[in-house]
């Protein structure tokens, strides 16, 4: 990926037309990482096309695992079984991927053999503590640096424990499960706050009994997975900046077929809502646990909305996108949001940055932002950097769509993380 690729972006006055978006990220590295633990060949259609999800099925390789990766996005993986994964011959690099690192130690933790594991620049400044506290606790041993990668797991015998973290983190909890996969006894999590359950469903999906009661979830270890043919729905978070760009420039009709409506994931429709949009969503049909269906945005009002410190964990990655929706005009605050500052990049100081570079009014809050689209004007359009963030590259590039003059978005390849093919799909929704 060179950094520097750029990508300019013409101002239009509405958008409109139907599309699918890429398989969904967060539940592809999961049935991977799951298929890699089953017994026999389990096919995964629709698995994300972005260079995180081949990061993982990179790692499973290194660890033993015979993977096919077709190009029209089927992945087929041959198990191993829950103690087949072989001592890797080199650090396994999960690249832009903080969800291949966090996930991935889970399993690791367990094994017989010690395991490096890598990133680029921007994951190599993540935090990594919270995955490695409890899965020590279980017994494992890690050294990093300080706490951030590179991480080195010495598996171990593993016990289980009751766990409560203290952020809410869809990561973590999913680390603590998959080593509970493997642990003496029950494993638990209690979460501070519902985060995203796809590994709960995957995990039913395979065959395991992992209980659900309120915000716990438990597993006990030894159990047997089973491989499974499995689809990917559509990714919500790709489809959240259509969303936006419809409910953000008045007169847009935008409709996106075949996308996950997992409710743990869905905050933004309401917001939408708030917003003064006209969204219909049809759900079609759950698979593995999963529902899918169709959505349809019609932009319309643009009102101010506050985003409360509750929503965010159900929304946590439409956040860029989110802020885009008051490009031009109303207003959007968000609180209670730190974590945005240890995602890919620092995405409170990279959108309020990048914001104001292309003229658009925007405040910076350690645990938020404001941004207020049209208070001086039309916003000029000009120059933002994505800071190798995909999710940036997004936001500036809807943000953009409503600027007085066209604007360069500098980084624009790192959408190639989760939807390689954006910049065509905006070129075909403008036309
Ligand atoms: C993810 C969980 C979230 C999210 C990330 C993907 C996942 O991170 O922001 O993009 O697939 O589990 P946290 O667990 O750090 O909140």
């Amino acid at each position: 990926m060179t950094p520097m690729s750029a990508a300019t972006i013409t101002p239009v006055s509405r958008l409109a037309g139907r599309l699918h978006v890429p398989g969904d990220k967060s539940i592809s590295h999961r049935y991977a990482l799951l298929a890699a633990l089953a017994e026999g060949s389990t096919d995964i259609a629709n698995y994300a096309p972005g260079a995180d999800c081949r990061s993982t099925l990179a790692c499973l390789r290194q660890l033993g695992v015979a993977i096919e990766h077709r190009p029209d996005d089927l992945v087929i993986l041959l198990g191993r079984g829950l103690h087949g994964l072989c001592s890797p011959a080199a650090s396994l690099d999960a690249g832009n991927s903080g969800t291949t690192m966090r996930l991935l130690s889970g399993v690791l933790a367990a094994q017989r053999f010690s395991s490096t594991i890598i990133g680029d620049a921007s994951l190599s400044r993540r935090p990594m503590r919270r995955v490695m506290d409890p899965l020590e606790q279980m017994g494992a041993r890690f050294e990093s640096d300080g706490g951030r990668p590179p991480l080195t797991v010495h598996g171990a015998p593993l016990h289980a424990i009751a766990y409560r973290p203290s952020v809410p983190s869809a990561q973590v909890k999913s680390a603590v499960l998959l080593a509970g996969l493997y642990a003496e006894g029950r494993t638990s999590v209690t979460e501070p706050a519902q985060t995203r359950d796809h590994t709960e469903q995957a995990l039913h999906a395979f065959g395991v009994d992992a209980p659900v009661d309120g915000l716990t979830i438990s597993v006990a270890g030894g159990q047997r997975l089973t491989a499974q043919s499995l689809v990917v729905p559509g990714d919500f978070s790709s489809a959240a900046f259509w969303m936006v760009a419809a409910a953000a420039l008045p007169g847009s009709r935008v409709e996106i077929v075949d996308v996950g409506l997992n409710p743990t994931r869905t905050t933004l429709i309401d917001v939408l809502r708030r917003f003064g949009a006209r969204v219909t969503v049809h759900a079609s049909a759950t698979q593995s646990g999963e529902p899918r269906g169709t959505i349809l945005v019609e932009g319309d009002r643009a009102e101010a909305i506050e985003i409360a410190p509750d929503e965010v964990p159900g929304l946590i990655d439409e956040l860029p996108a989110i802020a885009a929706l008051a490009a031009h005009g109303g207003e959007v605050r968000v609180r209670g949001a730190a974590e945005l500052r240890v995602k890919e990049s620092d995405r409170i100081a990279a959108l309020v940055a990048g914001f104001r570079n292309l003229g658009i009014d925007a405040d910076e809050q350690a645990d938020g932002f404001t941004v207020q689209g049209r208070r001086t004007g039309t916003p000029s359009g000009g120059v933002a950097d994505a800071r190798g963030d995909h999710r940036m590259a997004m936001a500036f590039a809807i943000a953009a769509l409503g600027a007085a003059q066209p604007s360069i978005i500098e980084g624009a390849d790192a959408v190639g993380i989760s939807y390689p093919t954006f910049f065509e799909t905006l070129e075909r929704l403008a036309s």
